[in-house]
């Protein structure tokens, strides 16, 4: 497998289930992201994809949100020194516009120091994937409207060139945790031929048996294509 996208569900009913604030749960929640990462690098597989924040989650209240975006900093400098150690390049995909300034230097910072390693962590925040799809679609107009691109020229590979990181093959497997049945809107154009895997698990536990589980049941799989 050589990418793997998963959607990190399931941080607040942990810490509810323990009476501790949402908050704790994202905490708990991060740690996990650093066990999975070394998953990945056993496993060798090349792109990791984490849904951490939704274009959706800036309705939740302010407290949790701000929370959120501490974390976000915190993980980074937590983190940069094993970014480098199992070299991994770190990419953001969403509109970063969004996120307050210090997570977006916080971002930078990291990105520009792990650009020139080959296996990538991409951190989805502030990511919708009906977002993506709109803006490439502006990059499109925008491409047409100064006479450089003629619509009849626009196909697939067109399209998709203007998504946040087309240089970034689809995902092969979707992971959920927490047991909802839904994309929540991710990858919406990436995740058409993806295969999907939903456990219970809420991601606070999610283990190296959960992460086993979900890639040998993606090596069960027939991915057919559309073909026979
Ligand atoms: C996922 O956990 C983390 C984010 C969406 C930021 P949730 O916070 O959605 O946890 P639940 O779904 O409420 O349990
Ligand atoms: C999806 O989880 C978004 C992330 C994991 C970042 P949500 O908890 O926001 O999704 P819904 O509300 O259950 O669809
Ligand atoms: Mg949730």
């Amino acid at each position: 497998m050589e990418h793997l996208a998963i959607i990190m569900d399931g941080n607040g009913r942990w810490a509810k289930a323990r009476g501790l604030p949402r908050t704790e749960g994202h905490r708990a929640g991060g740690e996990t992201v650093r066990r999975v990462l070394q998953y990945c690098r056993d496993a060798n597989i090349r792109y990791l994809t984490l849904y951490a924040f939704s274009v959706e989650n800036w309705k939740r209240p302010r407290e949790e949100v701000d929370a959120l975006m501490k974390l976000l900093v915190a993980y980074l400098a937590g983190e940069e020194s094993m970014l480098h150690q199992n070299q991994v390049r770190l990419r953001v995909m969403g509109r970063r516009e969004d996120l307050p300034p210090e997570a977006r230097a916080a971002l930078q910072h990291v990105e520009e120091a792990t650009a020139g390693y080959e296996r990538q962590l991409i951190l989805c925040l502030s990511y919708g994937g009906r977002a993506e799809i709109v803006d490439a679609a502006k990059g499109l107009a925008k491409r047409i409207a100064s006479g450089e691109l003629q619509p009849e020229a626009i196909d697939e590979q067109t399209f998709a060139g203007h998504l946040y990181l087309p240089d970034v093959p689809d995902p092969d497997l979707i992971v959920r945790t927490s047991g909802e049945l839904r994309l929540s809107n991710f990858l919406l154009w990436q995740a058409s031929y993806a295969e999907l895997y939903v456990t219970p698990v809420l991601w606070p536990d999610f283990g190296e048996a959960d992460f086993k589980a979900a890639l040998a049941a993606f090596e069960q799989r027939n991915r057919r294509y559309g073909g026979v």
